[in-house]
């Protein structure tokens, strides 16, 4: 891009730039690397409207890596409940204590030390050296990969193949190699989620326009190439079993989702099966008959490229509940129905407890 076109970049984003609680009043301003690793992690794969919530939450309990690093996984994911991708918060706890342990609770400002970190990769880093510290490093996310394909006219995406992922990335670098790179890296983030958008993208109030090849060739809803191709479809059937004590089955790993955490029980099922009492309940090593087998519904779920349909059965059996135990590589637990929404951190047990109406 020639430097006619970054300081209208520039230009347009110190005009234009949202307010949003992780961005100083001044957008030229230094930043706190902490809040803008977690403000970025937060934003991987969810969108800036859901997270505004969830940092401002955050910061007020965890206001620096210190804190972070003393507080107990359970609440950390009890902040991050409904974010999804729950790898995310345990790593973000495992690198704050790493940083209060080597680094007295600050950041480290280069590539090479950031990405040693859990959890913080390509992305991340060339956040926080940029946007916190005003380093000249790069970075590529969604919404940049969108600008650079429809600008360059470029009909692949980085995941396609090494020499593409390296393309986007010359792209990337080179915008971000100048004193007021922080300022282009987010320009180009913000540009893309307001007006590169999608669908319906707004090119009337671009900046970068007159250098856009898919604008010129009237192309740019077309770019950049769709994943869909990359999409899985699964469908499952969720259990929510009930023991005659009021309890219900929780299992930690040897499932096809949530092996780090408890989660209720689900196994792959066709469309339209019957509703009865499934043979998998012996899985879980249940030998108590059922009083009462109910379908509940379905709910949609997304999982990395997983699109979920989950059938949700609920199942109170005639007998109690039993100890925790291991059985076929899955941890079982039977936890106390009023304490479900605690016990349960991730946001697709907590959708069949639902419609289950086991939690309001
Ligand atoms: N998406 C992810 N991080 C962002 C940021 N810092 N500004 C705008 N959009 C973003």
């Amino acid at each position: 891009m020639f430097s006619r076109e970054l300081k209208r970049l520039r230009d347009w984003f110190i005009k234009n730039a949202a307010e949003l609680p992780w961005r100083p009043s001044d957008v030229c301003d230094f930043r706190d690397p902490y809040a803008v690793w977690i403000s970025e992690t937060m934003l991987q794969q969810t969108q800036v409207s859901t997270v505004k919530d969830y940092f401002t939450r955050w910061m007020k309990r965890f206001p620096n890596v210190k804190t972070l690093a003393a507080a107990e996984e359970e609440e950390v994911f009890k902040y991050w409940q409904g974010l999804g991708y729950y790898s995310r918060a345990r790593n973000i706890l495992k690198t704050a204590r790493i940083v209060t342990e080597n680094c007295a609770g600050v950041m480290p400002a280069t590539r090479k030390e950031l990405e040693a970190l859990p959890g913080i990769g390509a992305y991340t880093a060339g956040a926080i050296l940029s946007l916190a510290y005003h380093k000249p490093e790069a970075i590529l996310d969604g919404n940049l990969v969108r600008v650079f394909s429809r600008l360059y006219l470029l009909d692949f995406l980085p995941m396609d193949s090494r020499d593409s992922n390296e393309t986007y990335w010359n792209y990337a670098r080179e915008v971000s190699d100048h004193p007021k790179g922080f300022l282009h890296n987010e320009a180009l983030m913000e540009l893309g989620r307001t007006t590169c958008k999608v669908k319906s993208p707004e090119c009337e109030n671009c900046p970068l326009r007159s250098e856009c090849k898919a604008h010129a060739e009237g192309l740019t809803p077309s770019f950049p190439p769709s994943k869909k191709h990359l999409q899985k479809d699964w469908h499952g059937t969720v259990l929510v079993i009930e023991s005659a004590d009021n309890k219900i089955l929780t299992v930690h790993g040897g499932q096809k989702f949530f092996n780090n955490q408890f989660a209720l029980p689900h196994y792959e099922s066709p469309r339209n099966a019957t509703v009865g009492v499934p043979a998998e309940m012996a899985c879980y090593g249940i030998t108590e008959s059922a009083e009462l087998v109910e379908d509940c519904g379905s709910f949609k779920h997304s999982i990395t490229v997983h699109k979920m349909d989950c059938q949700v059965l609920y199942i109170k059996l005639a007998g109690p509940s039993c100890e925790p135990h291991i059985k076929n590589k899955m941890e079982i637990r039977w936890i106390e129905k009023a304490s479900a929404t605690e016990a349960l951190a991730n946001s697709f047990s907590l959708k069949a407890l639902k419609l289950a109406k086991v939690i309001p």
